[in-house]
């Protein structure tokens, strides 16, 4: 396996564009709800200023994706990543996030920030009022379905805020970051 820049080419950015609705089955939910809004997606990490990184096999077969923009001047956000279904627990979620990391330090970056929705109830914070004492459950968080904040735990982020209502009632945002 090796990570590299997302070519700007069409048969591969559709190829990333169908691992972005495939790996996402797993979670039990859907962001990009058909196959032209996750070439949206794809199209917009190749813009300036961002970071699109993609992880193939050696028949140039898309692994995963990984993608981040600026935020604050030294802060950059990771949006989206995602692994092939087939692929998961492999091992290749890290690569991405190591390789990212790298990317982010040499061009400066202090921080990477991201954002883990729970739609579905998958950890204690999920399907429940957070107030009062937002702060007080989301530190107690506990991981019921296998939701990624534990992964990028892994990673040495930590959660650093919630966004309570994100998605809707009881959705919460899982704000996470750590210093590259
Ligand atoms: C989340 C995701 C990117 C992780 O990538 P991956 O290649 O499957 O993960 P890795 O194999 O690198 O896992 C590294 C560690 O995290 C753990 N881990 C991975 N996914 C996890 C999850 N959902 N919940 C808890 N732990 C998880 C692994 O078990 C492994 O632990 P270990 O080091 O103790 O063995 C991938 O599973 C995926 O694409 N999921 C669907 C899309 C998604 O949720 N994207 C993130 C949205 S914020």
């Amino acid at each position: 396996m090796k990570i590299i820049d997302v070519p700007n080419d069409k048969d591969f950015i559709r190829q990333v564009a169908e691992v972005l609705l495939d790996g996402f089955t797993t979670s039990g939910i859907n962001p990009w709800e058909n196959l032209e809004s996750a070439l949206t997606e794809v199209r917009e990490s190749l813009s300036e200023n961002r970071i699109s990184r993609v992880a193939i096999d050696k028949n140039k077969n898309v692994l995963g994706w990984i993608g981040a923009f600026h935020d604050y001047a030294l802060v950059w956000e990771l949006h989206p990543l995602v692994v092939r279904s087939d692929l998961q627990n492999q091992g290749i979620g890290t690569a991405l996030i190591r390789d990212l990391e790298q990317q982010i330090k040499s061009r400066g970056g202090l921080t990477i920030k991201l954002g883990t929705d729970d739609e579905n109830n998958r950890t204690s914070i999920g399907g429940i009022e957070l107030y009062p004492n937002v702060l007080e459950k989301t530190s107690n968080i506990e991981n019921l379905k296998k939701h990624p904040f534990e992964f990028y735990q892994k990673l040495g982020f930590e959660i650093t805020g919630v966004i309570p209502d994100a998605d809707g009632f009881g959705k919460p945002d899982i704000i996470m970051c750590k210093r590259v």
